[in-house]
């Protein structure tokens, strides 16, 4: 065992002799350090066994099920194409291994390691941490802090500065599988803006490739994508076309015969092309651990580029694996072998068992091959690096064909490390009541493990979503970085448009709202990443009491917000947790009615029609009048509404939210300071955002009287 230091004294165990995964990016010192932690080692397999006390909190692990409390809870680190996100499931598309345990004192744990890990959180004895990591070569990092907070900053830190998308990336987007030509996608565009719904852009699912192949465009149904693209652009709307891990078998496809000569594609244990099946049938999947592979691929993201793409999802990345050739082979062997004959129970199940359990088999995993560094390894051993590496290659790619302009890029597959390289979408959900609920309970746990760029396919991607729910999700998702409605194909169309008036012009009302919000969205977003803190935070993080720490179905964004949306079907409203006093807003509203919310918990009505949100006492926030798109936000005319008992100040970032000039310093602020003087408020201004000429204020005292000021910083 190797023991090293970061710089702020986070400590380092090395076992084994670990691959680099590249997840932190801080030096390693050499050091002298004792870990008292109970760890054994047994056949090759990691056990580490850690007493929780009853009051232990335990924070993290990113995207996974469960609560913002992670307790009584099996989980897995093993990235996998899950599409059914059901109760007893104890893994999805992540592999995101930093957990807190906060109780009498606080303590981070991050396990470096490429592969399985798996958690039991206090499930089979409620008092026992138990961790297996299967292997024996890892990095454990432990980070000490005076509390879960400064822990999870600490950790942001060492991980490196989160990727940061354009502005525009913060805007609406329209998606679903199964907009089948040019024409859908045109009729999807015209009604958003025949119904004044503001729109930023459309995601192409796999309909717009030819027969699946990656980095193809149908002649047939997509064709002129680049005049396509330049005409939506036009009225700021922009494209956002998707890629596979998986490359098409064929003779003659440029992609595969280039990645045949170039010895790009990870090979099977005779040293061959490994063959797995996915949308197009065979595909061989790029060995994204070699860097040439990696520039390779990366460079491919030219031909959408070259179309006026300016963002991309790269799906499948696990990566997904419908069957091996054999493996099918195999059940419809046993399926012959079965026909006519009298089964019982057990050939039946086999029988079933061996076409429902087809896809994403571990033995497919240990099948295949990549290289690292001229060693072979199975892609088990390195499988939660997949989708990472996949996505650094096309953020490596699209930052040479781009150059200074910023890019959309999320991936479904992740794991600690690519938090730089992209953002996240949790994958396939579905139009349950539950999974809104879930995704609030896991955007905490996201940004602990670095992923900023944030959020849920709202309405959800599988089963039919209804008006109700709809709205539900839009009154959470105005607040996630990444706002985009998508649906799979087969299940009914969910565009705010095709429910009643009534959710139309509720869903209008909730965009537009984002829309008004984005300068401020964007502002917490950014700073957030720049300061390596949270944007959202579980109420525990900054509240004390016991209550707190139950309550995960309300989230604070920033220092200014809280959230509580209702996931509930057939309700007028819902209980609240107030952990201090709070001003509640009905943002809709034309006058924006506010009401002032004592301590403790309260019923609150929050209907369909609604748009509500709580401010912290001495907080603000700043908004603007909602607009079609990002570029035609008009920040002009500022408004703030706060809720001052003495003083509150706010800090508004901005930036020209397209290249990288932020990082040389390139960038406005806006402080704005309120206090309280003995029948009026001094406001003081220093701003330098040239776009910024007045500033209207609305100020809530805690008797819920209001002051209205204007002020010019010209
Ligand atoms: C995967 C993705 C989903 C996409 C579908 C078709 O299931 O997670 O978002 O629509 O593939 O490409």
């Amino acid at each position: 065992m190797g023991t090293y230091k970061l710089k702020n004294d986070i400590k380092v165990f090395k076992y084994g002799n670990p691959i680099e995964t590249g997840a932190v990016v801080e030096e390693k010192i050499k050091a002298e350090l004792e870990n008292n932690l109970d760890i054994k080692f047994e056949k090759g397999h990691c056990k580490i066994s850690i007493k929780l006390s009853s009051k232990d909190m335990v924070y993290g692990l990113g995207g996974n099920l469960g609560g913002i409390n992670k307790r009584g809870r099996l989980y897995e680190s093993y990235c996998i194409d899950e599409p059914l996100h059901i109760e007893d499931r104890t893994k999805l598309y992540a592999a995101h291994n930093f957990f807190i345990i906060s109780g009498e004192k606080s303590t981070g744990y991050f396990i470096d390691f490429p592969t399985r890990i798996k958690y039991d959180v206090g499930y089979y004895n409620e008092n026992c941490f138990n961790i297996e990591i299967c292997g024996k070569d890892f990095y454990l990092y432990i980070i000490e802090g005076k509390d879960a907070k400064d822990i999870s900053n600490k950790f942001l830190h060492i991980i490196g500065r989160s990727y940061i998308p354009p502005k525009w990336a913060f805007g609406y987007f329209q998606s679903r599988w199964g907009y089948r030509n040019k024409e859908e996608v045109k009729k999807v565009y015209h009604i958003f803006r025949e119904k004044d719904i503001p729109l930023e852009g459309i995601y192409l699912d796999l309909d717009y490739m030819d027969d699946f192949k990656d980095f193809s465009i149908s002649e047939e149904r997509f064709s002129d994508l680049k005049g396509f693209a330049s005409d939506l652009k036009k009225d700021g709307l922009y494209l956002v076309p998707i890629i596979d891990a998986g490359v098409k078998v064929e003779e003659g496809y440029d992609i595969y015969e280039e990645g045949i000569e170039g010895d790009h594609f990870c090979k099977d244990k005779y040293g061959k092309p490994y063959e797995g099946v996915v949308w197009p049938g065979k595909v061989h999947f790029p060995d994204f651990m070699k860097e040439e592979t990696q520039d390779w691929f990366g460079s491919k993201y030219k031909v959408l580029t070259d179309c006026g793409i300016e963002g991309v999802w790269n799906d499948m990345n696990e990566p997904a694996i419908f069957y091996e050739q054999e493996a099918l082979d195999e059940a419809i062997q046993y399926a012959e072998e079965s026909k006519g004959k009298n089964l019982n129970v057990f050939s039946y199940f086999k029988l079933k068992d061996n076409f429902t359990n087809l896809a994403n088999k571990d033995s497919y995993y240990e099948s295949f091959y990549h290289e690292i560094d001229g060693k072979k390894f199975s892609n088990d051993e390195v499988h939660n690096l997949y989708g990472y590496y996949m996505t650094k290659s096309a953020n490596l790619g699209l930052t040479k064909l781009l150059r200074d302009k910023r890019f959309l890029l999320i991936s479904r597959a992740s794991s600690i490390g690519m938090h730089r390289y992209g953002g996240i979408w949790t994958g396939d959900n579905s139009s349950w009541w539950s999974h809104l609920e879930q995704n609030i309970n896991m955007l905490p746990s996201l940004n602990m493990c670095g992923f900023f760029y944030i959020g849920a396919d709202t309405g959800g991607f599988g089963g039919n979503c209804n008006g109700e729910l709809l709205t539900r999700w839009l009154q959470l998702s105005v607040f996630t970085p990444l706002l985009r409605n998508h649906s799979a194909v087969g299940c009914n169309n969910q565009e705010p448009y095709v429910f009643t008036e009534e959710v139309l012009v509720n869903s209008r009302n909730l965009i537009k709202a984002r829309y008004s919000l984005i300068p401020y969205i964007y502002s917490e977003y950014m700073k957030s990443v720049m300061d390596y803190t949270l944007m959202f935070k579980p109420l525990s993080f900054e509240f004390g009491e016991s209550l707190a720490k139950e309550i995960d179905d309300q989230v604070l964004l920033g220092d200014q917000l809280m959230i509580a949306p209702v996931c509930k079907p057939n309700r007028r409203g819902r209980y609240v947790y107030f952990p201090e006093k709070m001003l509640e807003i009905s943002f809709l509203d034309e006058d924006m009615p506010t009401s002032i919310k004592e301590k403790g918990i309260q019923y609150i009505e929050y209907g369909l029609e609604d748009f509500k949100f709580f401010i912290r006492k001495n907080s603000m926030i700043p908004y603007v009048k909602p607009s079609k798109n990002v570029k035609e936000l008009d920040q002009q005319n500022l408004k703030v509404l706060a809720y001052v008992d003495d003083e509150a100040v706010y800090n508004l970032y901005d930036d020209d939210g397209q290249s990288y000039d932020f990082i040389e310093g390139k960038n406005y602020s806006t402080e704005i300071k309120i206090i309280k003087k003995t029948d009026d408020y001094e406001i003081i201004v220093e701003n330098d955002n040239p776009s910024i000429k007045n500033i209207s204020f609305k100020i809530i005292d805690s008797k819920n009287n209001t002051t209205h000021k204007e002020i010019s910083t010209c």
